[in-house]
């Protein structure tokens, strides 16, 4: 099928506090929305779609066409909105009439290598179904009331959901239409248009950057130490 990644990166990253929004901020002698685009590149998708923030279209152009190289030609970049959900939705806007297979891949999620990425495409293909790659849950999970635990959940029917998710394109266009609040992540709003979701083996490398400790496991990894 024709795949296009759709690659948010334009969260403001306060959490992080590294001085630059999240996918802007270097690992190495790259930013983090350099490195995730390795990996979408890997997996040679007919099309990759940035979306960044308004004031940073133009550095993230440049920052995608030299991830690109050759395949510059795939690249667009559009400006994000207020929420994840509407970020997407610009995304979705841009993505080329023939595309037929979408996936939605947060930037933060900078060293998703690119064989996640074809797990998730050839999953879509097979199934017709959404598809996520989870993780198992390894802490402990408890229900807390403010400062009082009230339970335990089982955490073998848990899993930790992480990006790219993949979509036939007609599904994901249908369920952003028809989605009236905001969802934490593209399945939830999917299943909830009532399609079908499936899971795939996740990737450790595909965490998400979020705290100033994730950033720094990052760079570590890229700087080749033993972590
Ligand atoms: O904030 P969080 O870490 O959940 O963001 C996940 C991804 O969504 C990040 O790559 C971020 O840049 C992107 N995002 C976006 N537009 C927003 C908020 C987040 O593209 N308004």
């Amino acid at each position: 099928p024709r795949v296009a990644v759709i690659v948010v990166a334009a969260g403001s990253g306060t959490r992080l506090s590294a001085g630059a929004p999240k996918a802007f901020v270097g690992l190495d002698e790259h930013t983090v929305l350099r490195h995730c685009l390795r990996g979408v590149f890997d997996a040679r998708p007919a099309q990759v779609v940035v979306v960044a923030p308004g004031d940073r279209v133009g550095e993230a152009l440049a920052d995608a066409q030299e991830a690109a190289g050759e395949r510059r030609d795939l690249v667009s970049v559009v400006a994000g909105g207020e929420t994840r959900q509407r970020s997407v939705s610009a995304g979705l806007e841009a993505v080329w009439p023939d595309v037929e297979t979408v996936l939605v891949h947060d930037a933060a999620r900078a060293l998703a290598p690119g064989d996640l990425v074809d797990r998730v495409v050839d999953a879509v293909d097979r199934t017709g179904w959404g598809v996520v790659p989870v993780l198992p849950v390894i802490d402990t999970i408890k229900r807390v009331e403010q400062d009082r635990i009230t339970g335990v959940v089982d955490r073998a029917e848990l899993a930790a959901a992480q990006t790219p998710q993949g979509f036939r394109r007609d599904v994901l266009e249908a369920a952003y239409r028809v989605a009236r609040t905001e969802y934490t992540d593209d399945s939830a709003l999917v299943a909830d248009a009532g399609h079908p979701i499936a899971s795939v083996a996740g990737d450790a490398r595909a965490f998400k950057i979020t705290t100033p400790a994730d950033l720094a496991r990052a760079r570590a990894l890229v700087s080749g130490a033993p972590i």
